[in-house]
């Protein structure tokens, strides 16, 4: 479905992602694992196209160059210089690191908000369909997201990206900030996800942890490049991984 070849990005003269390549096939859901400034971010830009809003910004204010090379394939076609908006369009939905809700607003509210281009029957068909994916949200549909907890504030932000129906959903470090706790909620609303919708996920982490036992595939990423893939069992049973992520 998804196929990065040879990516490279640079802010500048600093390479932020080197020579990277990685596919994601169509009902996977893959883990991208990778410590604070690895590239996480900056590739997950790349995909979703955000990149190319910032580098035009950036020309603009006379600021940093951003340089990308290589290629992304989405469903057989070259989508390197497509717009984000057009990527949306394709199925392609970014789920921000650090996206806020709507704290005075109400579950559905934020889901609606997060629909405002659609037609208001979509958007009532596509908000009937989050709560399918994840019937937890459904129970506290009209309670104000400021009162949620972390990790439910975390599955509204994701719900909110599934109300734009993506084919493929790219979450960037959706169990940021969270408890161990509230982080086992979301992995746990990601399983309903792949349960209960055919969208296919791409998410990246700091955590191994929580992450590992998930996933089917998992890329390991140091400093802008892959260091190590597999499935989520090889990469659990992988020594050097152990080390790093599990203190073992
Ligand atoms: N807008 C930017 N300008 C310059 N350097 C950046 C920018 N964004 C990210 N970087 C650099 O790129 C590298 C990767 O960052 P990032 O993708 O945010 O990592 P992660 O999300 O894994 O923490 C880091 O060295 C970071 O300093
Ligand atoms: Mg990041």
């Amino acid at each position: 479905m998804l196929e990065v070849r040879n990516l490279m990005v640079f802010f500048e003269n600093a390479l932020a992602i080197n020579d990277l390549s990685l596919q994601v096939h169509a009902g996977e859901i893959v883990g991208l694992i990778g410590s604070n400034s690895a590239g996480k971010t900056t590739l997950m830009n790349a995909l979703s196209g955000l990149i190319i809003d910032m580098r035009i910004k950036e020309k603009r204010r006379g600021g940093e160059r951003i340089t990308l090379y290589g290629n992304i394939i989405f469903n057989g076609e070259d989508i390197t210089a497509t717009k984000p908006s057009e990527r949306v369009k394709k199925g392609i939905v970014l789920c921000r690191e650090r996206h806020p809700v709507f704290p005075e607003s109400s579950v559905v509210e934020n889901l609606k908000i997060a629909g405002y281009l659609k037609k208001r029957q979509q958007i009532r068909e596509s908000i009937e369909s989050v709560f399918d994916i994840f019937p937890a949200l459904g129970k506290l549909k009209s309670r104000k997201a400021g009162f949620l907890s972390g990790g439910e504030q975390q599955m509204l932000t994701i719900g909110m990206a599934l109300v734009v129906r993506p084919k493929l959903l790219l979450l960037d470090e959706p169990l940021l900030g969270l408890s161990p706790m509230m982080q086992q909620v979301v992995m746990e609303a990601i399983v309903e996800l792949k349960q209960n919708s055919g969208i296919t996920v791409l998410l990246s982490e700091q955590f191994a942890r929580p992450v590992l036992p998930v996933i089917d595939r998992g890329y390991v990423v140091e400093n802008g490049m892959l260091s190590l893939s597999g499935s989520g069992q090889e990469l659990m049973a992988n020594p050097e991984i152990k080390s790093a992520y599990f203190g073992i």
